[in-house]
Parts: C-alpha cells; structure tokens; sequence
C-alpha cells in the first residue's frame, strides 16, 4: 500500500512525508523533486519557460504512474488537485491524506519564500487565501483530513499513522477476520526505499 500526501504549499507534506517514511520502513518520493530531477530544472524555471500548462501535463503524467509504486510515501505539490484527473490518480495510487495546515502558519511560512512560481506576484495574504478558497473543496474531496496546526511534524505523522492502522483494522474486519493488531505499521522493517521510481509511461 502508498500513502499520499496533499495540501497546500508549506503544509508540511515533504517533511512529514520523510518522517511517514522513515516510521513505516516506506519508500518515499516527492512529486516535485522527482519532476525536477527528471526535468533537470527547477520548478520555477519549467513555469517561467514553458509555463504552468507545461508543468502541469508532466505532473498529471506522473500522477498517473504512481500506482505503480508499492510501500511509499508520496507528497505531492500543491497544485497537483487542480489537474481533475488527479484526485482519482492518486486515489488509486494509495490511502490519499489532505494535511490541512493553518492559514496563519502557512502565510508565515512563505513570508520569505522565493522560489514558489505561483507566489511571485501579488500580495501574498491574497494570493494564499484565494488558491486555499479555490482548492479546500478539491483536497477535501482527494482523501481523509488531518489537521497539522500547531502540531510538529512527527506529531502529524503519528495521526497519518494511527489513520492507517484503522483503515487497515477496517479493511481486516471487513475481509471477514477478526481485528489482528497486524495492521500495526510500526512493525515493519524500517530498512529500504529510498526516493521511488515510479517509471511513468
Ligand atoms: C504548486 C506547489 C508547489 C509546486 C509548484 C506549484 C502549487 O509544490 O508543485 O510550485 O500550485 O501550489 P509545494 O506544495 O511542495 O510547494
């Protein structure tokens, strides 16, 4: 099984995610980071050459192949449930989990932020509340909320992983068995992974 990680721009899914996976004994892989490396330029600079249609055909792509994957932690960008056909890629990809950050905390995260292309122009409060406004409904809509505020990353990753182990409990019961506790993560080898590979078509 994956896990996927959604939400805002600074809500803290790279981190967590690294902590998820480092936790579960996953592999992990950052959508943006993969897309860089595979690109050999930064994010920034795909939007300021190609533009943002450009960088979102190569996201929805990636999207697409990550089901291949097996036993990762995926965080994603911001940005990857504008594409519709996204939210059913990485639904199918794995357990999809929105980090619902705070506005405050996320505004004072990217006060000084430099290389975010859609934080370029305009006022940064404005910009923030509106693309938050626009995506709430899509990030609801991906996968099961946690609530990140004034929370640390390991804590949050703590909720991810309590989530799992009920939907794997849920999943276990509903195969007809009785709950096992083997649905308890913590258990697996903590070795392994490494950033994926997920090959995209
Ligand atoms: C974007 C978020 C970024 C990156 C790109 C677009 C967005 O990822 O994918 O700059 O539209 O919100 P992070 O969420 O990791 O900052």
């Amino acid at each position: 099984m994956n896990l996927v990680l959604v939400g805002f721009m600074a809500s803290g899914k790279t981190a967590v995610g690294r902590r998820l996976a480092r936790r579960l004994g996953y592999g992990f892989l950052d959508t943006d980071h993969w897309l860089e490396r595979e690109m050999g330029c930064t994010i920034a600079e795909v939007f300021e050459q190609k533009g943002e249609p450009y960088f979102r055909k190569l996201e929805a792509a990636l999207a697409a192949s990550l089901h291949k994957l097996e036993n990762h932690v995926i965080s994603t960008g911001g940005g990857i449930v504008t594409t519709p056909d996204n939210i059913e890629s990485l639904q199918r990809a794995g357990m999809v989990v929105f980090l619902n950050a705070d506005p405050e905390e996320i505004i004072g995260r990217l006060e000084h932020d430099t290389h975010r292309p859609k934080l370029k122009e305009g006022d940064l409060r404005e910009t923030v509340t509106r693309l938050l406004g626009e995506r709430m409904p899509l990030y609801l809509r991906a996968g099961v909320a946690v609530d990140t505020k004034g929370k640390s990353a390991n804590r949050v990753a703590g909720e991810v992983i309590h989530l799992v182990v009920e939907r794997r409990e849920k999943e276990a019961t509903q195969a007809g068995g009785e709950p096992t506790g083997e649905g308890t993560p913590e258990g697996a080898p903590t070795e392994g992974g490494g950033e994926g590979n997920p090959k995209p078509d």
